[in-house]
């Protein structure tokens, strides 16, 4: 699977976008490292906060599908006019990628002018909060 070819993918979810409310289509392509790939788009509500992105419809899907070792990630989006342009995924989206992904899990993007651009988890979330700063279970002591 190229870095083109996830793309295309993502542009093909976006077309599944529920975005009554912001009209801005998000589209995104999680690439499992078994080669399989899931599909997300945002999926907005009336209450505006229980909206979800579609980076985290792709990543629920394959977590509840069993998936634990991704890839990478093709994220695009545009806005009301239709105009595209690079769509960096929010803090929690990245959070969630945080959970689940190695720091040299790639994202991808593109624009309208056909620029695409990669970069690790560590690059756009560096100083994140993950699940290796809790305590082990062992290291709690044995309940009474
Ligand atoms: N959105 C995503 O789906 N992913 C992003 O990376 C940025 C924002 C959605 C949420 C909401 O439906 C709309 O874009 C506007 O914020």
């Amino acid at each position: 699977m190229t870095n083109q070819e996830l793309l295309a993918l993502a542009e093909e979810a976006k077309d599944h976008a529920y975005a009554p409310y912001s009209r801005y289509h998000v589209g995104a392509a999680l690439l499992c490292r078994d080669g399989t790939v899931y599909l997300g788009s945002n999926i907005e509500n009336a209450s505006y906060g229980a909206t979800n992105c579609a980076e985290r419809t792709a990543f629920f899907k394959a977590i509840y599908d069993g998936k634990r070792d991704f890839d990478a990630i093709a994220i695009v989006g545009n806005a009301r006019d239709g105009a595209e342009d690079f769509c960096f995924p929010c803090g929690i989206c990245r959070q969630i990628m945080l959970e689940f992904c190695d720091r040299d899990f790639r994202l991808l993007f593109h624009n309208e002018e056909g620029t695409v651009r990669e970069f690790t988890l560590f690059q756009i979330i560096p100083f994140g909060f993950t699940p290796e700063h809790l305590a082990t279970d062992e290291s709690f002591p044995e309940e009474e």
